[in-house]
């Protein structure tokens, strides 16, 4: 081809480069690839949300029919489920699905605990629903998912508007514009499906439940509206408040106001070109405690927008072996904590009433900590634990064999991690952020966790940030923790299984703990299992006798560790698991649970309860 050719060729393209630069600039808004979801909008109760919880037409899609031409390609949009075509309206059209002719899900909820036919599922379900809607003038509208599992595909009325990966943390889409006045439609494409390459990866002890697990929310905000902000004590101070302020619109440099009418503190400040402002001023709050938890209504409000929060003020910290909440020594007298719901037939929990009962298990026995275990809970679980004055260990599922050299693996642990952070960073009792669990010690993985710890860091200076470790043994009685991950973790947080995994409860009796770090040291998980009612021997596995007799055994060995800062035994209550097919003991669920899947407190559960109730506060 000649020069001049090439030249005016190239120059007939611009315009389309010109274009694809738009397109790919506008990376939030609906196109032909799926696009990432909006920056996530923080504290959605607050903005009067529209919730369309409730019945969802579903047609399960096992072979993804709906989204592939038979050649694994993707479809255009328009012959994808998205398009939500009628079969009835026009019999000579060729359709294979309706929704209007497809069975329902309950949202938020998982489908494997709604319908005997989804119980082992493991694939895609659309979800379709409609809801009337009329655009208001100068108002913003997002679509908000609190979380879905795992990977989800968002169209609304026909159009593709973008995906998110990662089952447990929020995510929302900008649809202003594409809601219309009248009957509209969203549709969810859920695939649960287990990746090697995702985030968890397919082994895990728990089930894989899928579905759009949590609230869904049409949000509507001014044109500039206050998109996010963190207030907390300014890190090592009890008397000052400090944070940032980002807006998000056509006018980015705005007056904010935040205002504490308890503290009687109102401060001005003005964000930049970008809409973000930092701010810190002089304030005396009385502090969040587990023993009094003390919210304040904070009020940030701009030009254009304000909204208000509950939001605590304390300090955490480490000094050598011991954790500091606001400058007093304190035992982290937890439980661990899958998210299901407190009674058959299980499924994942969501919401206050959920969160009241299962936390006040975890208060009757006697707690001021709760480890959220694998994964980011629904945002409910972590504010009511907030109201009920109960410290917070929140953990992203980078969780056992992660694939830790796969790129698309770390950006994807990484977004997990953000999106928690984004979401709980006001919450005064979230006290640490965990980046993983039970993950074998290799320089792969000793980099990958580095890099998220101080992308934590980073985000949220003011916590401590840990990972669940494992024990080693230096010789047959001798045991220690010496992950290399120690230097890079605020505690030394590890699961020991002694007396159940590892011997018989009386092996507890045996060992000796030693440590050559000195960081404040929590059991992230110790257990054994029990079938509530089962009575017997206690050598007898899985009696109640027998998971007491454990309890037993480690609270006496506690006593000889040095540092121990902290307990969260494995676990408050039974969940259900793939990996646990003991028929008539454990049907499906692991039984290390101090309360089984009913209910019902086993005698484990006392004697947890009377060793923390021996502790003073
Ligand atoms: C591991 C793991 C848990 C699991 C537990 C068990 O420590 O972290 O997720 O459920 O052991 O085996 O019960």
């Amino acid at each position: 081809m000649n020069r001049k050719f090439a030249l005016l060729f190239a120059s007939m393209l611009l315009p389309f480069f010109a274009a694809a630069q738009d397109a790919t600039s506008e990376k939030y808004v609906g196109t032909s690839k799926e696009a990432l979801p909006y920056p996530q909008i923080i504290n959605v109760s607050a903005r009067t949300p529209i919730s369309l919880d409730g019945w969802w037409k579903v047609i399960p899609d096992q072979y993804e029919s709906g989204y592939y031409n038979y050649r694994l390609v993707p479809f255009a949009t328009k012959q994808t489920y998205f398009a939500d075509l009628s079969f009835s309206k026009d019999r000579t059209r060729l359709v294979e699905y309706d929704f209007d002719m497809a069975d329902s899900l309950m949202v938020p909820g998982d489908w494997n605990t709604q319908k005997e036919k989804f119980y082992y599922y493991e694939g895609t379900i659309w979800y379709r629903k409609k809801f009337d809607y009329s655009p208001k003038q100068g108002r913003r509208v997002f679509l908000y998912f609190g979380g879905a599992n795992y990977e989800t595909i968002v169209g609304v009325n026909g159009r593709k508007i973008g995906k998110h990966t990662g089952g447990f943390t929020p995510f929302n889409f900008e649809i202003t514009g594409i809601v219309k006045d009248g009957e509209n439609s969203v549709i969810a494409k859920v695939d649960n499906r287990r990746r090697p390459e995702g985030v968890p990866t397919i082994n895990t002890d728990w089930w894989n439940y899928g579905g759009i697990t949590r609230n869904v929310y049409i949000i509507e905000t001014p044109e500039t509206f206050i998109r996010d902000y963190a207030v907390q004590l300014k890190k090592g101070t009890d008397n000052v408040i400090s944070g940032w302020v980002q807006l998000d619109g056509g006018q980015p440099a705005q007056d904010i106001v935040i205002e504490i009418a308890d503290l009687r503190r109102k401060h001005k400040v003005r964000t930049d070109e970008n809409g973000f402002a930092t701010f810190e001023f002089k304030a005396a709050p009385e502090l969040w405690s587990p023993e009094n938890p003390r919210l304040y209504e904070v009020s940030v409000s701009c030009e254009t927008d304000s909204i208000k929060d509950s939001i605590g003020f304390r300090t955490v910290e480490v000094s050598g072996a011991k954790i500091l909440i606001n400058g007093k020594e304190t035992y982290l007298k937890g439980v661990s904590i899958h998210e299901e719901k407190p009674f058959s037939p299980s499924g994942r929990a969501c919401g206050e009433q959920d969160a009241e009962l299962i936390l006040g298990w975890a208060k009757e026995m006697g707690c001021n900590f709760v480890r959220l275990a694998h994964y980011p809970h629904n945002e409910a679980m972590v504010r009511t634990a907030e109201r009920m004055g109960i410290m917070v260990w929140s953990e992203i599922p980078v969780y056992w064999t992660i694939h830790w050299t796969d790129p698309g693996t770390y950006s994807n642990a990484r977004n997990q991690l953000e999106e928690m952070i984004t979401r709980d960073k006001n919450r005064a009792n979230v006290i640490i952020w965990s980046v993983a669990n039970e993950t074998p010690r290799n320089p792969e993985r000793l980099d990958f966790l580095k890099r998220l710890i101080s992308r934590a860091k980073e985000m949220d200076g003011t916590r401590l940030v840990a990972a669940a470790m494992e024990k080693t043994y230096l010789d047959k009685t001798t045991v220690t923790v010496n992950d290399e991950l120690i230097p890079y973790s605020d505690v030394v947080s590890f699961n020991e299984y002694l007396g159940w995994y590892d011997g018989m409860p009386d092996k507890c009796r045996t060992v000796k703990w030693t440590f050559d770090f000195e960081k404040p040291v929590i059991i992230t998980e110790f257990g054994a299992g029990a079938k509530s009612g089962l009575h017997g021997d206690r050598n007898e596995r899985f009696t109640e006798e027998h998971q007491a007799w454990l309890y037993e055994e480690q609270i006496k060995m506690f006593s000889t560790i040095p540092g121990l800062s902290g307990t969260t035994p494995w676990i408050l209550k039974d969940f259900r698991s793939p990996k646990r097919p003991l028929r008539g003991i454990q049907d499906d669920f692991n039984r290390k649970g101090l309360v089984s899947s009913e209910g019902q407190k086993k005698a484990a559960f006392h004697v947890m309860q009377s060793w923390y109730g021996s502790m003073d506060d």
